[in-house]
């Protein structure tokens, strides 16, 4: 079997990235971990990817002057260098142009903590308390042209608790991120998680695109 070479950008702690480096570990997983990637480069993420013995680099988005296509084109080239196939954005915190949307069309994945197409973009916690859901999650989506679209390949569910506040809610939706981002990312790289359209066919088992926490 031929592991996918597998790069991760981030622009912060890293959590997400752990799992799927955790994950990835296993002799049998469909992808490897092959970069770890930063805008930032302050990201607690990077020291942690180094620990584990992966490649690491950094594209400062501040050093192109707004530039946002030569930013782009400057990751780009990094991504290729390393001979990636497969993109995981992993609480990477700049909007993309199309350009690389383009570019990795189907081979770039984005995990968002929400239950999508509910609570696109920030603060997805606050909002969710604000409207009083029960249940709010997170999904791993192929990355599309519009922000936090693009065919849901794993959702995760969690309950939402009267007491809860944007921080105990974000603390039980991580841990159901970073159950799903592995399976998504399996998926992916066994070549499971077919696009159809809007959507994803995977031919998989439930459990395998759903997680349940009812912690
Ligand atoms: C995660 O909760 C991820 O879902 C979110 O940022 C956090 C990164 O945490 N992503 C977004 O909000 C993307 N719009 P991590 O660095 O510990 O994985």
């Amino acid at each position: 079997m031929s592991r996918k070479r597998t790069a991760i950008l981030i622009s912060g702690r890293g959590s997400n990235m752990s799992a799927l480096i955790s994950a990835a570990m296993a002799p049998d997983y469909p992808a490897q971990i092959s970069l770890v990637l930063s805008n930032r480069p302050d990201a607690k993420g990077l020291e942690r990817a180094a620990e584990f013995g992966i490649p690491t680099a950094v594209v400062d988005h501040t050093g192109f002057a707004g530039d946002r296509k030569a930013f782009e084109q400057a990751i780009d080239a990094v991504l290729n260098e390393h001979r990636i196939e497969l993109v995981a954005l992993a609480g990477f915190m700049r909007i993309l142009t199309p350009f690389l949307v383009n570019e990795w069309a189907g081979r770039m994945i984005n995990i968002h903590p929400a239950l999508l197409p509910a609570f696109k973009g920030l603060a997805t916690h606050e909002r969710a308390l604000a409207e009083g859901v029960k249940l709010h999650g997170a999904t791993v989506h192929y990355v599309s042209a519009e922000m936090d679209d693009g065919p849901i390949i794993v959702q995760g569910a969690v309950p939402v608790r009267d007491q809860d506040t944007p921080d105990t809610l974000a603390a039980r939706v991580l841990q159901v991120e970073h159950k799903i981002y592995p399976k998504a990312l399996a998926l992916v790289a066994n070549g499971k998680a077919k696009i159809k359209g809007t959507q994803v066919i995977s031919g998989a088992d439930a459990e395998e695109t759903r997680e349940l926490i009812w912690p």
